[in-house]
């Protein structure tokens, strides 16, 4: 019902006397909002934009797909509905329901901005820019985001998406993964953005970075509301933008996992408190490949258990963002759990302790030797 509003507002563009950077995305506007209205997918988090849901969707969106994130979001609210409850939750839970998601500092991260609004805010989420960027795990990106889409400030919210798109339609070289760059379309953004309806405009750029002009493939320019105002696909650039200098490639650690079992129970151990995937739960593990013989001598003569089998179970890989594992896995059976080890049931495992998906491969193996 607002699209009217735009109509007639087409921007024409001569050859003669292109737009300026800043005219070209003032012009942006008028479509983008008329797009999100008729073309928004219908999203959980956008149901009520209420600041609390805002925030705990974006801080899960910004390193998972957004059908990844459906049933974990879910489960969140339901067992943490708000401010308090998350600032309260003790810290195995937390993990316990990010079990899975990846990047465990940013459940850290929520409660320890919990603490901090309950202590500060009375509990209730700040709405500037500026304030919300002074909160734990809380970036330019999601400041804007929560402020903008909960608070209808128009602040700016430039993620992956957003730098995607406007690379495209600025016609921008510049490598997208630098933070001046995105410091730059930031500024853009803040001259050019509508002063209302910024909850659409932001969540319309996003989408239109997750939908049309996706991240893997060809974007569908024919389906986009920018395109008449895109300059790399009016000069044919869509393979060189967005750019993004090469990174150094990542540090590879071999591993050896060791799911040890003795009479429906498995060895777990906490990982240390500090550096990847620290405080969550893992299997036994060496930071080098070893033999069966290796494995049974490892357990017979430096943890004093006996081993009655070992079975290999092949290799898995887990990719993280600077380093991978590459592991080789055993089934072992022993007659007892060692003792520096944590001893778990099946139910344990499962409701209780926390395992970070790079175990993934080993994991429902293990389910099935505890059933
Ligand atoms: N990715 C990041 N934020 C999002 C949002 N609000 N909706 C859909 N995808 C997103
Ligand atoms: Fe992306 Fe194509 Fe739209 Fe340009 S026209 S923003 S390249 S989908």
């Amino acid at each position: 019902m607002i699209n009217h509003l735009y109509e007639g507002l087409q921007v024409l563009e001569s050859e003669a006397k292109p737009l300026s950077p800043i005219e070209r995305l003032k012009a942006i506007n008028g479509p983008l909002l008329s797009w999100y209205d008729s073309h928004a997918r219908v999203l959980p988090w956008r149901e009520t934009p209420e600041a609390y849901r805002v925030w705990i969707s974006e801080i899960m969106l910004q390193q998972t797909r957004v059908e990844a994130v459906k049933p974990y979001y879910a489960r969140f609210m339901e067992a943490l509905p708000d401010v308090k409850a998350l600032a309260e939750v003790e810290d195995e839970r937390l993990m316990k329901l990010w079990e899975g998601l990846g990047y465990y500092n940013r459940a850290r991260n929520l409660k320890k901005a919990a603490g901090v609004i309950m202590y500060d805010y009375g509990g209730q989420v700040p709405e500037t820019y500026e304030e919300l960027l002074k909160l734990p795990g809380i970036g330019s990106y999601t400041a804007g985001a929560i402020s903008s889409i909960a608070f209808g400030h128009p602040v700016p919210a430039v993620d992956g998406n957003v730098l995607r798109v406007l690379s495209r339609v600025l016609e921008s070289h510049e490598d997208i993964l630098k933070q001046s760059v995105k410091k730059h379309f930031e500024e853009l953004l803040r001259e050019t953005m509508p002063k209302e309806r910024t909850s659409a405009f932001t969540q319309g750029m996003i989408e239109i970075g997750a939908i049309v002009c996706v991240p893997n493939g060809k974007p569908k320019c024919e389906e986009c509301p920018l395109e008449s105002l895109c300059l790399a696909e009016r000069h044919g650039l869509l393979d060189s933008i967005p750019y993004k200098a090469p990174k150094k490639p990542r540090k590879i650690e071999e591993k050896t996992v060791l799911l040890i079992c003795s009479s429906k129970k498995a060895a777990i151990r906490k990982r240390p408190d500090q550096g990847l995937l620290a405080s969550l739960y893992e299997f036994p593990n060496t930071d080098h490949y070893l033999t069966a013989d290796e494995v049974r001598e490892y357990l017979e003569k430096e943890q004093g258990v006996t081993v009655e089998s070992v079975e290999p179970l092949g290799n898995a890989k887990h990719i993280f963002s600077h380093v991978e594992w590459h592991m080789n896995g055993y089934l072992v059976q022993t007659d007892q759990i060692p003792g520096q080890y944590l001893a778990v049931e099946r139910q344990e495992l499962q409701n209780r302790y926390a395992i970070p998906n790079a175990f993934q491969a080993y994991y429902q193996k293990l389910m099935e030797m505890l059933a």
